[in-house]
C-alpha cells in the first residue's frame, strides 16, 4: 500500500519505520526541513532503541522517504496517517487540535484518489468526525475519501515491538472501502492472529483514552498499596505478583515507584476529565488517580529528607536517573521535576546522572548540577537516590560508588536494588518503597 504519514515525531516515525518494515511505501512529511534533512541522513531525532536501524534499512530498500512537500507526498496515497502532536492548551488542559484539523485540511485540499485519513494521534472523542467535516469542506467537488480513528499503544523504550508485535490494533472506520484499505495495512500483524478489532470512531477514540486511564489508576493503586505495606507490613513486590496472577488481574503495570509520568499518562488523564466534565460525567476514578499521583510526586522529596535524617540542608544529594522511566531520554512530568525541586527547596545541593543524557535536563532543572558518570554524582555525596529504572544501573558496581561516598545511604525509589546486595556492596542504610520501615514509610537496614 501507499502510506504517508503527516508529523514525524515519536510516533509517526515509529509507524512510520515500521509500516516500511511491513512492506509498504511510506512516504514522511513534516514541516522541520532541518529535522527531515538530519533523518535522510540517518540522524533520529528521538531516543528509541532499534528505530535508527529499521530507518536506515528502509531508506535504502526506498520503502521510506522523508520530504517536506505535504502536498506532493498525499498525491496517489491509500492513507495519510495524521501523527502530529495535541499538546495540553495551557489554559484548560484540552488537547490542542490545531495541528490536527491544519493536517486535515492540507491533505483534503491535495488528495486525489481515494484515500483514508487516518488519525493517530491521540484526539479527544468527537475530532474525528471534525476532521470528516474539514475534508468534506476542503476536498476537492466529487473526491472520495474515509476518515479512521487508529490510536497508538507504543510505550516509549519499547515502540517497535509494541508495533510489531501488539496486543490489538484498533481501527475506528464506518466506511466498507476504508475499512478494507486498513486491513490490508495490518494484514501483515493478522497474519500473525494480532486481533483487528474494527468498530466506529468514537468507540476508538475512547479505547486510547480508557487505556491509558486504566493503566495510570493501576500504578496508582498499587502505590497506594505499597504506602499501606509500609505502614502495616507486607511485601508490595510480592504482592503485585500475588495479585497479577489472577488473569483478571494481569501482572503487568504493578510497579511501584515514584509516580507516573511522561508524554501520555498525564496529558491523557487530563484530556479525558475534561471531555468527562464538558459532558457534565464524573470521572471519579481517573480524577482520584491524577490528584493521588500528584501528592505521591511531592511526597517523595519528603521522603528523602527523612531517610536523611530529617534535613538535607547543606547536604549533598547523588541522583541516578532523571527522565520519567527508563530506556528513554524523555523528561516530560517526570517524578525527577518535583522531587529535585522539592530537595533544592530544602536546601540540598543536587548532583544527577541520567544514562541518556537528556538535553531538555539543564533547562528544566537549571539548579541541579549534571555530571557525566555515577560515580560523579555519588562522589562526596551524604545519599544516593535511585529515581529511574535504567536497567543498566543494575551492571553498576555499588561497592565503587558506596566506596566515594559522604554518607553511604540509598534511597531506592525503584526497587531496583535491594536490601542484602546494598548491604553487601557497603551500604549502611538502605530505603526502598513499600515495605515496613524504621525510617517513616521508608525500609531502612543498618
Ligand atoms: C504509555 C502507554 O503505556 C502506551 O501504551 C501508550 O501508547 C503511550 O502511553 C501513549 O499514549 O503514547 P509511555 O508513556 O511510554 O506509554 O510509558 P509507560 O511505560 O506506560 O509508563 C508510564 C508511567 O508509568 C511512567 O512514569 C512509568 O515509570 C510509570 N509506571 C509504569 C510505573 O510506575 N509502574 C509500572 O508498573 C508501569
Amino acid at each position: 500500500m501507499n502510506i504517508t504519514i503527516v508529523g514525524v515525531g515519536y510516533v509517526g516515525l515509529v509507524s512510520g519505520a515500521c509500516f516500511a518494515e511491513f512492506g509498504h511505501n511510506v512516504i514522511c512529511v513534516d514541516i522541520d526541513e532541518h529535522k527531515i534533512n538530519r533523518l535522510k541522513d540517518g540522524i533520529m531525532p528521538i531516543y528509541e532503541p532499534g528505530l535508527d536501524h529499521i530507518v536506515g534499512q528502509h531508506s535504502l530498500s526506498g520503502r521510506l522517504t522523508f520530504t517536506t512537500d505535504l502536498a506532493r507526498s498525499v498525491k496517489g496515497r491509500d492513507a495519510v496517517f495524521i501523527a502530529v502532536g495535541t499538546p495540553p492548551r495551557p489554559q484548560d488542559g484540552h488537547a490542542d487540535l490545531s495541528f490536527v484539523y491544519a493536517a486535515a485540511k492540507s491533505i483534503a485540499e491535495s488528495m486525489d484518489q481515494f484515500t483514508v485519513v487516518v488519525t493517530k494521534s491521540t484526539v479527544p472523542v468527537g475530532a474525528n468526525r471534525e476532521v470528516a467535516r474539514i475534508l468534506g469542506q476542503y476536498a476537492p467537488a466529487g473526491q472520495q475519501w474515509a476518515v479512521a480513528s487508529n490510536p497508538e499503544f507504543l510505550r516509549e523504550g519499547a515502540a517497535i515491538s509494541d508495533f510489531m508485535e501488539p496486543d490489538r490494533v484498533v481501527i475506528g472506520c464506518d466506511n466498507a472501502q476504508g475499512i478494507a484499505i486498513m486491513e490490508r495495512i495490518y494484514a501483515p500483524l493478522a497474519a500473525r492472529n494480532t486481533p483487528i478489532m474494527t468498530t466506529d470512531i468514537e468507540t476508538a477514540e475512547l479505547i486510547k483514552y480508557a487505556a491509558n486511564a486504566f493503566l495510570a489508576v493501576k500504578v496508582s493503586f498499587i502505590n497506594e498499596v505499597s504506602d499501606l505495606c509500609e505502614r502495616v507490613g507486607g511485601r508490595v513486590e510480592e504482592i503485585a505478583k500475588g495479585i497479577g496472577l489472577d488473569r483478571r488481574i494481569g501482572g503487568s503495570f504493578l510497579r511501584t515507584g515514584p509516580g507516573w509520568g511522561g508524554s501520555c499518562f498525564p496529558k491523557d488523564t487530563r484530556a479525558m476529565l475534561m471531555t468527562a466534565q464538558d459532558a457534565g460525567v464524573p470521572l471519579s476514578i481517573v480524577a482520584a488517580a491524577v490528584g493521588a499521583n500528584e501528592q505521591r510526586k511531592r511526597d517523595m522529596a519528603d521522603r528523602i529528607v527523612e531517610a536523611c535524617g530529617g534535613s538535607v540542608n547543606g547536604k549533598v544529594i547523588g541522583v541516578l536517573g532523571l527522565t520519567f522511566k527508563g530506556q528513554t531520554d524523555d523528561m516530560r512530568e517526570s517524578p525527577s521535576l518535583d522531587i529535585l525541586k522539592g530537595l533544592i527547596a530544602a536546601g540540598a545541593r543536587v548532583r544527577a546522572f541520567d544514562p541518556s543524557n537528556p538535553h531538555e535536563a539543564a533547562h528544566l532543572l537549571p539548579d541541579v548540577e549534571l555530571v557525566k558518570t555515577p560515580e560523579e554524582a555519588a562522589d562526596g555525596a551524604d545519599a544516593l537516590v535511585v529515581l529511574t529504572e535504567w536497567m543498566v544501573f543494575k551492571s553498576y558496581d555499588l561497592g565503587e560508588l558506596a566506596r566515594v561516598m559522604r554518607q553511604r545511604i540509598m534511597i531506592d525509589l525503584r526497587n531496583l536494588f535491594d536490601e542484602a546486595t546494598a548491604r553487601e556492596s557497603g551500604f549502611t542504610t538502605y530505603h526502598c518503597l513499600g515495605q515496613r520501615s524504621a525510617v517513616p514509610k521508608l525500609a531502612q537496614v543498618s
